[in-house]
């Protein structure tokens, strides 16, 4: 039986990349329903191609429960960018609705709360952001009690090899850059200051139940291993792919199955793969998401408030690269000890950071 799927962010890079799949894969997969939030003419000329009904949501705030309701997906791909893309997470766990979940800012501002509603509905939440697909297939394998540590690669992004004094004088052109991996502006500028490994940090220790000391980052420039595990004997195990987020994604479609690669299959000959530690001194960035980590409660919520209203102000040239840390710093030296206990408080949280982190800018 076809899966049917429903896709919000449908417009952006993730979105793309699973619809490039339904296309590929007409057999396995069907699109019911589409999101978008701006794009109108883009929604309108995918909503004929696939024929299906379409939602845009900054016309119709309540659009996504509309569309569940009407055309009753199998699965959700939440593909939609920052913050936004928590309460649609929400409206489709509570829908009874598997997630195939890119939105990494779900995990980082309200982990308790949707793992209970996923618990509740009996709903799986599987991870599409390459490292948490590479570790979750990974674990998966050889079973969490064996696993001692998570490393997490990152590309280090286009300043990898920077000095202070030349991240200082970045441009917003530089910093969409990525060497590696064809992505949203704002996940790229997270690339760039690696507060992206930041909130991936964050995500792992959630998604897998594993502490922050358990967790580290390698850079790896060439974004061919998404990941390893280290298992208790001391073993490395790795995930090796091309960076084409459509693997991913086909995981998570499909899990607990393996289907025939449709993609181009990965040749070892081609690739020569380093490693290196991260220039935490220059990217403070990472270092912070551990610390927000640490402290949990609603710690990593003012972290990623406070980052995004940066990276945004960044964006539109408003301040410099090396304020967006300065910013993040600021935010998160307030008092972020309430518990995160509802949807209410989270959001409160969200909103508090944002007006901190605007005020400074
Ligand atoms: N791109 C990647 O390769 C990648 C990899 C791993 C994880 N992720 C994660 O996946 C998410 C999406 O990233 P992306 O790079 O695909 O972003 P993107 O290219 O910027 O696309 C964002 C999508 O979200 C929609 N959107 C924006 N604001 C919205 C709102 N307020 N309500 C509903 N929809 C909204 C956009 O619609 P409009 O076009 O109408 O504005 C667009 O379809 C992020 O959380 C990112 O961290 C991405």
């Amino acid at each position: 039986m076809k899966k049917r799927i429903l896709v919000l962010g449908c417009t952006g890079s993730i979105g793309t990349n699973t619809l490039k799949i339904i296309r590929t894969m007409p057999e396995l997969f069907s699109a019911v329903g589409l999101v978008a939030h701006t794009s109108s003419e883009k929604l309108e000329t995918l909503a004929a191609e696939f024929n299906c009904p379409a939602v845009l949501t900054s016309q119709e705030p309540d659009g996504i429960r509309r569309l569940i309701q009407e055309t009753q997906p199998d699965i959700a791909v939440n593909g939609i960018a920052g913050s936004a893309g928590l309460e649609p997470s929400r409206i489709v766990l509570d829908a009874g609705i598997d997630l195939a979940l890119a939105n990494k800012e779900t995990v980082v501002m309200a982990w308790p709360l949707i793992q209970k509603l996923a618990e509740k509905h009996h709903c799986r939440i599987l991870p599409v952001d390459s490292e948490h697909s590479a570790l979750f297939n990974l674990i998966e394998k050889f079973n969490k009690d064996s696993v001692s540590e998570l490393l997490i690669t990152a590309s280090g992004g286009p300043f990898r090899t920077y000095t202070k004094e030349q991240l200082s004088v970045v441009t917003v052109a530089d910093a969409l850059k990525h060497p590696t991996w064809k992505m949203g502006k704002k996940i790229t500028i997270d690339s760039a200051t690696l507060a992206n490994k930041g909130l991936e940090v964050i995500e792992a220790c959630r998604l897998f139940g594993f502490s922050p000391d358990a967790v580290k980052v390698v850079v790896h420039p060439q974004s061919i291993v998404h990941s390893l595990i280290r298992t208790r004997d001391g073993m490395l195990y790795a995930q090796l792919s091309d960076p084409d987020m459509k693997h991913p994604i086909l995981s998570a479609l499909t899990w607990p199955d393996y289907t025939d690669n449709v993609l181009e299959p990965f040749s070892l000959f081609d690739h020569e793969l380093t490693f290196f530690p991260p220039k935490t001194e220059n990217f403070p960035l990472l270092g912070y998401a551990f610390e927000a980590a640490r402290a949990e409660k609603s710690y990593t919520i003012a972290y990623n408030a406070a980052n995004e209203v940066a990276a945004l102000a960044f964006i539109d040239k408003k301040i410099q690269f090396n304020d967006i840390p300065r910013i993040v710093r600021t935010v998160l030296d307030k008092d972020w000890s309430m518990e995160p206990d509802s949807f209410e408080t989270v959001f409160s949280a969200d909103t508090e950071a944002r007006m901190e982190a605007q005020k400074l800018i």
